[in-house]
């Protein structure tokens, strides 16, 4: 089986590989603490040995639980926010046709998203949508009571039930949320829904590999054996100290980066279905390594798209970025671009190539001007768009992830700066329970 590689070459103009190798011994205790349980956030490593834990019965009801949801509906609402959402939705969008959602309906339910904003035109637009069709909800909440898929759920709730009435609609419903606390386990439980159960010791930015991103990729119709064998194979490659541990090289590099300067990072793709990939990969790095007011930023770009928008800031302006690159090896279909007769648009000179073979191009010549503009470049290889590779790509992230919090010397698996906004918001909205914090912030904004 072909595996994702990652290139570091291109960053020895800013670190040399010695500057790297110095990362080596924090690496390596890093790897300990992941394997031991004995850093910080020790609570939270049940996404460790995931891949290798989960069990052919679960996956068998995450399948079974899909298969009953295709019985009966034509869309379902996968509603949750952050490591609830972001997940399933990378994995989807990757897999999936381009124009999927133009084209006649097909055998799998089309899987939408709520509950990741909190925008009244997009619920009435859902509902608009949902009104003449049979759907179902996957309702995912960790905590059980975040309030956007809240809100979401009640709306969808309501007209689900609507429709249906009580009972149905409850049979079209699946929850996935703590396995005893909050207000979505209580709700299920009342209400008879199917339900999965988050283990608390996985958080919501590493659950993509529990039912949380399994059950709407599977619903999809995608095939979730295959994402865990692929997440599986970079367990085993990943668990060890060893040069060869590619999580161990990525999160060396990063750090050897941040210390020479290099305090934002891009992920950036060549390919437009791994947009929601770098959305899921910001959530993964930025909220386990923004904090002690430290980490690195991180941010996405969709090239060659980008490079018409955002290149001229990452080849000239302030010089504190540095690009990681999925490079994706093959695409999955054949598109040559023709002979023209007349060739007004000059394009002869390509024609009869593959439009992949361009894209390379623009890759590597970007790569190269990007190094020589002083925008180190680390290159992770892709074999192609398929399950097991992204299942890979998916724990490599995680666990280099870890490491590298551990380098970097902070808890990658709080999140304490989260409440912040949410403090404020129940204040504003005069939450019960908030009096005084709302008697505080009326002051502040008359
Ligand atoms: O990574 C995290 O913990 C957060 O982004 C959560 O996933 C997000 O806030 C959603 O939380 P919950 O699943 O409890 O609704």
């Amino acid at each position: 089986m072909k595996k994702i590689q990652v290139n570091v070459a291109d960053v020895y103009g800013t670190v040399s590989a010695d500057a790297i190798k110095k990362l080596a011994g924090r690496a390596d205790d890093a790897i300990n603490k992941l394997n031991n349980g004995t850093g910080a956030g020790n609570d939270f490593l049940g996404w460790v040995n995931l891949p290798s834990s989960i069990t052919p019965a679960l996956l068998g009801d995450i399948n079974a639980t899909a298969n009953a949801l295709k019985e009966t509906c034509e869309v379902v609402v996968a509603v949750g926010i952050g490591g609830s959402y972001l997940g399933a939705k990378a994995v989807i969008e990757a897999l999936s046709d381009s124009f999927a959602s133009l084209k006649p309906k097909t055998e799998w339910p089309r899987v939408v998203f709520a509950g990741q904003n909190i925008g009244e035109d997009y619920l009435a637009e859902l509902k608009d949508y949902l009104s003449d069709k049979k759907f179902g909800i996957i309702v995912i909440s960790k905590s059980g009571t975040t309030t956007e898929p809240a809100i979401a759920f009640r709306i969808l709730k309501e007209m689900l039930e609507a429709k249906l009435g009580k009972a149905e609609a409850a049979k079209r419903i699946v929850a996935i949320t703590d396995a005893k606390k909050g207000a979505l386990r209580q709700l299920a439980t009342e209400e008879g829904y199917k339900t999965f159960v988050i283990e608390d010791n996985v958080g919501g930015r590493f659950s993509v590999l529990t039912p949380v991103g399994l059950l709407p990729i599977a619903v999809a119709g995608y095939d979730i054996e295959q994402l865990i064998n692929g997440a599986r194979e970079m367990e085993e490659a990943t668990s060890k100290a060893e040069d060869d541990n590619i999580a161990m090289k990525y999160a060396m590099t990063r750090n050897a980066l941040y210390g020479a300067g290099k305090k934002i990072e891009i992920l950036v793709n060549y390919n437009p279905k791994l947009h929601y990939f770098g959305e899921w990969w910001k959530q993964l790095y930025g909220e386990s390594e923004g904090k002690d007011h430290k980490g690195i930023f991180p941010a996405a770009v969709d090239n060659s798209t980008d490079l018409h928008s955002m290149g001229q800031w990452i080849q000239d302006g302030e010089r504190t970025i540095f690009e990681t690159v999925i490079s994706v090896e093959s695409p999955e279909r054949e598109t040559i671009i023709p002979t023209d007769k007349a060739n007004l648009d000059g394009l002869n000179y390509i024609a009869g190539k593959h439009v992949d073979q361009v894209n390379k191009m623009a890759e590597l010549g970007t790569r190269i001007a990007h190094v020589d503009g002083g925008v180190p470049n680390i290159q992770i290889t892709l074999p192609a768009l398929k399950e097991v590779y992204l299942g890979q790509m998916i724990y490599f992230f995680e666990k280099a992830c870890g490491i590298s919090g551990y380098i970097l010397d902070v808890n990658p698996f709080n999140q304490p700066g989260v409440e912040a906004y949410k403090r404020n918001m129940f204040a504003l909205l005069a939450k019960p329970g908030y009096e005084k914090e709302t008697e505080e912030i009326k002051k502040r904004i008359k």
